[in-house]
């Protein structure tokens, strides 16, 4: 693997090696399994893969959260190391290289930043849409690898490369699940001990509720999500929707759904101070 920090020296490496597809896997770095399943998938299907590690300051809505995020810079580039072949990248670039001018894009992206995560956090995905498409930019990938962890991230990004003409193609990855069903993320780390025991609870109680689809009404299983996820001492719901994952329109009864479309139950949780997403299917 070569690790590389600028964008001339990323160019300069990706032409000399005259590989295609380029595979692009963007993260923000406090590297775990979910992350290396993206990797290995770009790398089955890549002869070059550029995995990036930035933590996007316009994407925070919040400066604690941005301060706090987990960085694990040495453990990502060992644990990145023994997956990665040697003509592979790891691109760490600074500030400097991202936002080498400091303009600030607006982005129009309608009802997909209207709901769920964008209610919760504004500017987030515009802040997403900006770092990916300078990363795009760059790296001019043929492929790029998103989790579904991110359900809405990856609504905005299709989005994002339609607009672009459909390049790159965009790969959706399931989701990696710790044993408890926890959904794996770099936030996981902050968790306490207590809270994280008990933080298995948010996959079971969306999986059961998926379970109740066919039989009762959004309301009811949204306050069987909320009673059941808040019965836990430090957990409380933000918002819990079941909507669709093309244009994410959270539905307030089955007769809403629409024919062919994909359903997802879809849902934000504060467990003790740390913020936590996830999604599961709730199948027709
Ligand atoms: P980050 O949270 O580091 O995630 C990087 C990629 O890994 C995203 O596509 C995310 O959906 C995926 N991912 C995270 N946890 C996963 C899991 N448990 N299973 C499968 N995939 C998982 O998402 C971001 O960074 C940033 O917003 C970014 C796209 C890099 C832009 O800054």
């Amino acid at each position: 693997m070569k690790v590389i920090s600028t964008v001339k020296d990323l160019r300069e490496t990706i032409r000399e090696a005259g590989l295609c597809p380029v595979g692009l896997v963007p993260t923000m770095g406090a590297l775990h399994s979910g992350h290396i399943s993206l990797v290995i998938n770009a790398m089955n299907q890549c002869p070059l893969v550029v995995v990036s590690i930035y933590v996007n300051p316009t994407q925070f809505n919040d400066k604690d959260d941005l301060r706090n995020y987990p960085r694990t810079p040495d453990e990502d580039k060992a644990f990145l190391g023994r997956y990665l072949r040697a003509g592979d990248i790891l691109f760490v670039p600074g500030d400097e290289e991202i936002y080498p001018t400091p303009v600030r894009k607006e982005y129009n992206f309608g009802n997909l930043d209207n709901v769920m995560e964008a209610l919760h956090r504004p500017g987030h995905f515009n802040g997403v849409a900006m770092v990916v498409n300078r990363l795009f930019e760059i790296v001019q990938p043929d492929f790029a690898f998103f989790g579904q962890k991110d359900f809405q991230q990856l609504a905005v990004i299709r989005e994002l490369a339609l607009r672009a003409g459909g390049r790159p193609a965009i790969v959706g990855n399931p989701i990696v699940r710790e044993s408890d069903g926890l959904a794996m993320s770099s936030r996981n780390r902050l968790l306490g001990p207590e809270i994280r025991r008990n933080a298995g609870i948010i996959y079971m109680t969306i999986s059961s509720a998926s379970g109740m689809w066919k039989n009762r009404g959004v309301d009811e299983i949204r306050e069987f999500v909320r009673s059941a996820i808040e019965g836990v001492p430090g957990f409380s719901v933000e918002y819990f929707e079941i909507a669709d994952d093309v244009e994410l329109k959270p539905v307030s009864s089955r007769s809403e759904t629409v024919k062919g479309r994909k359903y997802y139950g879809c849902i934000a949780v504060k467990a003790g101070n740390i913020r936590l997403i996830d999604n599961i299917e709730f199948p027709l």
